[in-house]
């Protein structure tokens, strides 16, 4: 049996829409035998596909396709910790594993190029499935339909705090609100951000986060969509959060903390229990994950 253990992701980190990624420590756990027909189960009671529309299973699938190996089922369980539809990367977790059980079911013969290639076909954009897959702070780009991705350990003197709201937000809709045409001017304010934010994580510059988080491409859009979002910014900028940013598509707002700062988890938990507009929001404190997916 092959067990593969995927971690939660935070994409775009402000600026790098569809770009920069950074996995944290939420897991989901899955198992993989094959089978003479599609068995499929959640060992957590989290309502789950189970026929051959899974994404677990159709991700497999398609190594399964890739390599020309004819495929008659598989045993595959889920454990999921990582919430849906929230900004964490539970889809490209289910992906990534797929196609990592997939290929060590076959006897390992996809690189791992050609594994983030085909997570980022089925994903649509590569800013999750890679740090899902490699850890870290990931910087990715999709070029003639190859994925080139470079990642960094992220210092593990930050921690994450996770503003999960109770609601799900599609990353279909989130991204239907985006403007089909963006300016020059706004493309560069991202462009410069986005870069300036891959140098801080890897120089430990972690002052300049709150400038290079700053966004122009994504998130005056989706805010609208993701009720008390607003607040929640403005309560992480006010606890002294390095920076603030939608996670992912959303609805989950994630800020960048040093990890040594209980005093902003103690306060935003309180902040969130007291009577207002924010007692749908729980905040997680995670750290970074800088291993990846683990297959054995
Ligand atoms: N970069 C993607 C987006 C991440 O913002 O739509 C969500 O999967």
């Amino acid at each position: 049996m092959i067990t593969v253990t995927v971690p939660a992701t935070s994409a775009n980190v402000g600026a790098g829409f569809d770009s920069l990624g950074l996995a944290v420590s939420m897991y989901n756990t899955f198992t993989f035998e094959e089978a003479d027909r599609i068995q499929i189960s959640s060992v957590d009671g989290t309502h789950i596909p189970t026929g051959s529309n899974n994404l677990v299973y159709r991700s497999a699938r398609v190594v399964y396709d890739q390599l020309g190996i004819p495929l008659k089922g598989l045993r595959i369980t889920q454990k999921n910790t990582i919430p849906m539809a929230r900004g964490l990367g539970s889809s490209s977790a289910c992906i990534v594993a797929g196609i990592l059980g997939a290929n060590a079911l076959l006897g390992n013969k996809l690189t791992r190029r050609q594994m983030l290639t085909l997570a980022t076909s089925i994903e649509g954009h590569p800013d999750n499935v890679a740090p899902a897959m490699l850890g870290g702070f990931v910087t990715s780009v999709i070029d003639e339909g190859q994925v080139y991705s470079v990642k960094k350990e992220i210092d593990t003197e930050l921690a994450f705090a996770a503003f999960v709201p109770d609601f799900r937000l599609l990353t279909a809709k989130a991204r239907a609100a985006l403007p089909a045409m963006v300016s020059h001017k706004d493309a560069v304010y991202n462009l410069s951000r986005a870069a300036l934010a891959t140098a801080a994580f890897c120089d430990g510059n972690y002052a300049l986060l709150g400038v290079a988080t700053k966004d122009v491409l994504h998130q005056q859009y989706r805010l609208p969509l993701i009720t008390g979002g607003d607040e929640v910014f403005e309560l992480a900028q006010d606890l002294g959060a390095l920076a603030v940013y939608i996670s992912g598509a959303g609805p989950t707002i994630m800020a960048v903390v040093h990890k040594d700062d209980q005093e902003f988890f103690d306060r935003a938990a309180a902040a969130l229990a007291a009577d207002g507009p924010l007692h749908h929001f729980t905040v997680h404190r995670l750290l970074a994950d800088n291993v990846g997916a683990v297959v054995s």
